[in-house]
């Protein structure tokens, strides 16, 4: 390396957001300069991508708590079940893998509680304080060019492409999120999910237009959980989310990431590029209150095993409690429990 040139680079992977993150080694707890680094690329870019981080479980966690404090919201185990990733309640299990082991089918009721997972969406937005970062982690893969890709959506430019008018109209909108909202959107036959009415379940206010107070630039923060705007009902509170959502996520805001299996080659899909990589990507971060993402499903689903796991760290900016009090827990779990007529520890 030449002498001044800095350690942790960064190699853009979208015109306006994403990149690649070199120079970072996690074989050992990650140094105070990189965790600082890593901190000022996600600011700016939203997200980053890190290749041959070879990070396990525990490393996992451990890199996660260098990063901030972890939200554990989002784990759900039914009582006298372990949970797969245990120890590690760390981790969101986000794989396609049910508690005995097998693969979630397609038509499940898992299969069909994850398909919010591929409308874009922040992580969170739902819950009383919303998440920061999410890091998420490609354990396995499913065989190359059977799916599997993440894709991006920068909402930061997004608000920015806005016209003037449409800034001024969406100012002062406070929308409501709901977990139950995206996932009925995205699996309107499960038969669970009929009984899951965002109205009689948890939801959280945050404001739609609002800064990103680590970049210094306004941003949307949207997501397929906002249910309805505070005040409007929900029928005329639909066509206008959806057409914020529509914008936030045409192509020219989006990139897709196609993981890839051991040792085979990675294609990245940029907005108007594909470049080619040799080596494996095993982890990114991103900066959920900027940047939107969803699973883009596959042939893999059903079939193969997908393990990912992801650790998510609560948002410490000043809006990470929206309009919400601040006494509040997370209210998800609960009303998966009052459903399914269970108690819930983890
Ligand atoms: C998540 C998520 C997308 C994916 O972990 O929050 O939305 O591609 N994952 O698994
Ligand atoms: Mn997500």
């Amino acid at each position: 390396m030449a002498v001044g040139a800095p350690k942790v680079t960064f190699d853009p992977l979208h015109p306006t957001f994403g990149a690649e993150c070199y120079g970072v080694d996690f074989s050992q707890p990650v140094t105070e300069e990189d965790v600082n680094s890593i901190r000022d690329g996600v600011a700016k870019f939203g997200v980053l991508v890190f290749r041959n981080a070879e990070l396990d479980d525990a490393r996992h966690v451990a890199f996660a708590r260098q990063l901030g404090e972890i939200d554990s919201s989002t784990i759900f185990v039914m009582p006298g079940q372990k949970y797969r990733l245990a120890p590690f309640h760390e981790l969101t299990d986000v794989g396609n893998i049910e508690p005995d082991g097998s693969i979630v089918e397609k038509g499940s009721l898992t299969y069909q509680i994850g398909q919010g997972n591929k409308l874009y969406h922040v992580d969170c937005s739902y819950n009383p304080r919303r998440v920061g970062l999410s890091i998420l982690r490609a354990h396995k893969l499913p065989p190359k060019g059977t799916g599997g890709g993440t894709s991006f959506a920068d909402t930061r430019t997004a608000y920015e492409d806005l016209d003037d008018d449409k800034k001024e109209k969406i100012k002062d909108y406070v929308l409501w999120h709901s977990i139950w909202h995206s996932r009925r959107l995205a699996a309107p036959d499960c038969e669970f999910l009929q009984y899951m009415v965002p109205e009689k379940n948890s939801m959280a206010r945050h404001k739609l237009v609002q800064l990103h107070e680590l970049s210094n630039r306004m941003n949307m923060y949207i997501a397929a959980h906002a249910h309805h705007i505070d005040g409007w009902t929900k029928e005329k509170s639909e066509p206008v989310i959806e057409a914020l959502l529509d914008h936030a996520s045409q192509d020219k805001y989006t990139f897709r990431i196609d993981w890839e299996n051991d040792g085979d080659f990675i294609i990245w899909v940029g907005n108007d590029k594909v470049l080619s990589q040799v080596n494996q990507t095993k982890e990114m971060t991103q900066d959920n209150t900027c940047v939107m993402h969803r699973a883009c499903g596959g042939e893999f689903e059903g079939k193969y095993v997908r393990d990912m796991r992801r650790a998510t760290l609560l948002d410490s900016s000043s809006t990470a409690w929206g309009l919400n009090p601040t006494d509040e827990t997370s209210g998800m779990l609960s009303d998966v429990a009052r459903a399914l007529g269970v108690s819930q520890k983890v």
